[in-house]
């Protein structure tokens, strides 16, 4: 009988060994030491000030049942269209018009999210092995498709100088070096809200052609100034360049539990893009038909959204400029997102500051790794939400701001002066 279970034991070790898996999917699944101490904390029922909340859901954007019942279009039968219902793709092309761009619903193809779009782009366009350029900071999305793709990443500079901006240089030589096949530009940009201004779009449509590069334009983000002066056009419609715009319910209506986004795409190729796009999206058809129906009602109402989601952001932001002036913390740039980076004295690494922060105030803040920040700035940044409910944004920034006060007390305490 013992014999009998070893055999088993032995039989589920081998079967189901590391070596059944595939590297791809080999990610560490641990918490992070971060993430260990917020769970500690909550477990001990000390109160949290939740700065990286990002969900619209959950700090007061919703919409109500009777506008929610709008978004939701059923049909008895059956019809999946592989490139979305057409009623979706003619919305989602006037929307894309409305904001600037150029493109009609056959240059539209839909999905279930911004990031499964990123996938299909990255298949259609590569073979594995084949490698992409995204920007460094960023927001930490690429790593896990580029997986699941199997696509390299290779990193090009968001450059900062008291404003973000965008090196011809460092771009050129990452393009060398890197032989890219599609290079992603986010705009505006999470987490730093750098909009790309109309200089270098030349520069980055010049550097895609002459490389013979895909130009991949995430625009998520783009119906959110900060700043009124962040306000710059799609790109979508470009034809200089196979150009591929990315957006999104989740944030284009701020609802995230819609599961809908798109892609516009232009420029030489488009039309065999679109053609693989098809049968990429027919194998899984993953858009769900109900809310690709109620897309056209989602577009006519997410202004109003908007209207009230920028207006938490500016308010929250100069909560933020007004408490840390003349205190060690700079608020970094933000004309357009929702999002907000903070830079730290250099007493101690990011990680150090958000662990901090967390038990001596109780306060979550992302610490800047997680943008992939340190290995470009040598200041710590962290990274802050815009999107909370404004008193309690106000007590976060509070207990920020105050932890560093003491902080620098410490220090001049310390040096005897
Ligand atoms: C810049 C950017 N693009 C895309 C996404 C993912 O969007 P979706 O919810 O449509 O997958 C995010 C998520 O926060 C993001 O910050």
């Amino acid at each position: 009988m013992v014999w009998l279970q070893l055999r088993i034991v032995i039989g589920y070790g081998s079967l189901f060994g590391m070596e059944t898996f595939s590297q791809r999917t080999s990610w560490s699944r641990g918490l992070t030491e971060l993430e260990s101490a917020r769970v500690a904390r909550v477990r001990s029922g000390a109160p949290v000030w939740d700065l990286t909340c990002a969900n619209p859901t959950r700090q007061g954007f919703t919409y109500g049942r009777e506008a929610l019942a709008s978004f939701l279009g059923v049909a008895e039968a059956y019809a999946p269209c592989a490139l979305g219902l057409p009623e979706a793709r003619a919305a989602v092309a006037a929307y894309i018009c409305g904001q600037g761009g150029q493109v009609d619903a056959s240059q539209v193809w839909i999905g279930s999210g911004t990031s499964e779009l990123y996938w299909h782009a990255m298949t259609i366009l590569c073979d594995p092995g084949a490698c992409w350029l995204v920007p460094q900071p960023g927001y930490p999305l690429f790593d896990y498709v580029a997986d699941l793709a199997g696509v390299r990443l290779a990193r090009y500079p968001l450059a900062w100088d008291g404003a973000w901006y965008l090196q011809a240089d460092a771009l050129e030589q990452a393009v060398g070096a890197s032989g890219a096949r599609a290079l992603v530009i986010i705009s505006p940009h999470n987490p730093t809200g750098h909009v790309w201004t109309a200089a270098e779009r030349e520069m980055v449509v010049d550097c895609c052609r002459r490389h013979q590069m895909a130009l991949v334009v995430d625009e998520v983000f783009l119906d959110y100034p900060v700043d009124a002066s962040a306000s710059e056009p799609s790109v979508a419609g470009c034809e200089e360049v196979l150009t591929i715009c990315l957006s999104g319910a989740s944030k284009v209506a701020a609802f995230p539990q819609g599961k809908v986004a798109w892609g516009a795409v232009a420029g030489p190729g488009a039309e065999e893009f679109l053609g693989r796009a098809e049968l990429v999206s027919d194998t899984y058809l993953h858009a769900s038909t109900v809310i690709q129906a109620g897309l056209p009602a989602l577009l006519k109402a997410a202004p109003a959204m908007q209207a009230r989601v920028r207006a938490r952001c500016r308010e929250n932001l100069a909560c933020a400029r007004r408490r840390l002036a003349g205190t060690a913390v700079s608020v970094c740039g933000v004309p357009a997102g929702w999002s907000m980076l903070l830079r730290v004295p250099d007493t101690m690494d990011d990680i150090g500051w958000a662990l901090r922060a967390l038990q001596a105030e109780g306060v979550l803040v992302h610490p800047g790794y997680l943008f992939g920040m340190e290995s470009v700035h040598s200041s710590p940044f962290l990274g802050v939400s815009l999107l909370l409910e404004a008193s309690a944004f106000a007590e976060g920034i509070e207990r920020l701001a105050r932890l560093v006060e003491e902080g620098a007390d410490a220090q001049v305490l310390e040096g005897g002066t």
